[in-house]
């Protein structure tokens, strides 16, 4: 888990040079048909578990930039409550392995179900995986591959964010091509991507101060993480990173819905982090913080600004600047995973196996 973590600055270099040409008149290329992803009225994600996560990510994306309204459900749940069918929608079906068989059944149901409906519901489906000889690809006509190499930790991490760059290249396509953003604006946004990777290795320096915080919360029974916006994502994502490597019992919550009732459950002994880069959510987290505090809970922030934040954390692990929020997830995740490792490590769990778990849930 730990190689794959280091891994992540080289593999999004690799990921992101798939699909951004460096050519300033054609900027991303996808190399998919016109048809696929044409005249959208919808977006449907389907996906599981840490997929699922970015699938989170990517629907905030494709509704605040695009404007196309976009849905999510986990492929387990799709199987007995379908999304409703809607005209000219494209269906993307997100996994690392491209063997996830709630998904792979999520996407049969869906092309069944639009088979005999008129040309207007036709299934459009789209896979996004790290494995594109898998089985996702005899269900859908068009794969982008991930290109994260082969990940063999149980718990996802390097899949996670090569998914994430993937879905926000084909976000940046749909807004073109929509003309929601103009070229300015896309030139901005690939100078952001493309300095992920040195940023994502400037987190991993901080590798010393993780493992300290790790020291201070290895006996923790509870935790809870928040974040606001896009990070709502990245709170669910770290929990479950949390919960799949360390076995603590951790829950992630979007910080302004925090204060209607689960804010109940905080005292002492439950430590509490909050995603809290610079930009429109931070006000909002810093607010539960506030709250928070009151129940003598200890918080650890994730900020990119300390100046912003004086005074409000016992610690603070700090971000390089942000220059767009809504690429914040590709960072604020990094300190995350390396939080679950080192507590695991602590706890002397095999983080690379974790009890009642296999990689890809094929049945
Ligand atoms: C991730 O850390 C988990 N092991 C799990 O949630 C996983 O993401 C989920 O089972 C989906 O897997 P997939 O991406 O291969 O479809």
């Amino acid at each position: 888990m730990l190689k794959e973590i280091y891994q992540q600055p080289e593999v999004l270099r690799t990921c992101l040079a798939a699909y951004l040409t460096g050519n300033r008149d054609v900027p991303i290329n996808l190399n998919l048909p016109i048809e696929l992803y044409n005249d959208l009225d919808q977006i449907h994600l389907i996906a599981c578990g840490t997929s699922r996560h970015a699938g989170l990510v990517a629907q905030h994306w494709l509704e605040q930039i695009t404007g196309i309204p976009t849905r999510i459900r986990s492929g387990s749940e799709f199987v007995s409550a379908p999304l409703p069918i809607a005209t000219n929608t494209l269906t993307i079906g997100i996994t690392q392995s491209g063997e996830t068989a709630d998904t792979l059944k999520a996407l049969t149901i869906n092309q069944t179900r639009r088979s005999e409906l008129g040309d207007r519901f036709q299934a459009r489906q789209l896979g996004i995986t790290n494995q594109p000889n898998s089985s996702l690809a005899q269900l859908v006509d068009h794969i982008l591959p991930t290109w994260a190499g082969t990940e063999i930790g149980v718990a996802a991490t390097k899949t996670f964010t090569t998914q994430l760059a993937v879905l926000c290249c084909l976000m940046l396509d749909l807004a073109v091509r929509r003309g929601v953003i103009v070229s300015a604006q896309l030139q901005q946004w690939i100078t952001v991507l493309q300095q992920l990777p040195e940023q994502i290795a400037r987190i991993l320096e901080q590798e010393g101060a993780i493992k300290d915080l790790a020291q201070q919360l290895v006996n923790s029974s509870h935790c809870i993480i928040l974040g606001q916006g896009v990070n709502r994502a990245i709170a669910l994502e770290g929990a479950l990173k949390l919960k799949e490597t360390t076995y603590i019992h951790a829950e992630g919550y979007a910080a302004g819905e925090f204060l209607h009732g689960p804010i109940a459950l905080l005292d002492q002994q439950i430590p509490v982090i909050a995603i809290a880069p610079e930009g429109s959510s931070q006000a909002a987290v810093l607010e539960t913080v506030r709250k928070v505090q009151m129940s003598g809970a200890k918080v650890i922030g994730i900020v990119s600004n300390r100046e912003a934040t004086p005074d409000l954390f016992e610690d603070c692990l700090v971000l390089p600047a942000i220059a767009n929020e809504l690429i914040s997830p590709f960072l604020t995740v990094i300190p995350l995973q390396l939080l679950a490792y080192h507590i695991a490590v602590l706890r002397g769990l095999d983080v690379d196996r974790p009890r009642n778990l296999t990689k890809a849930i094929t049945v």
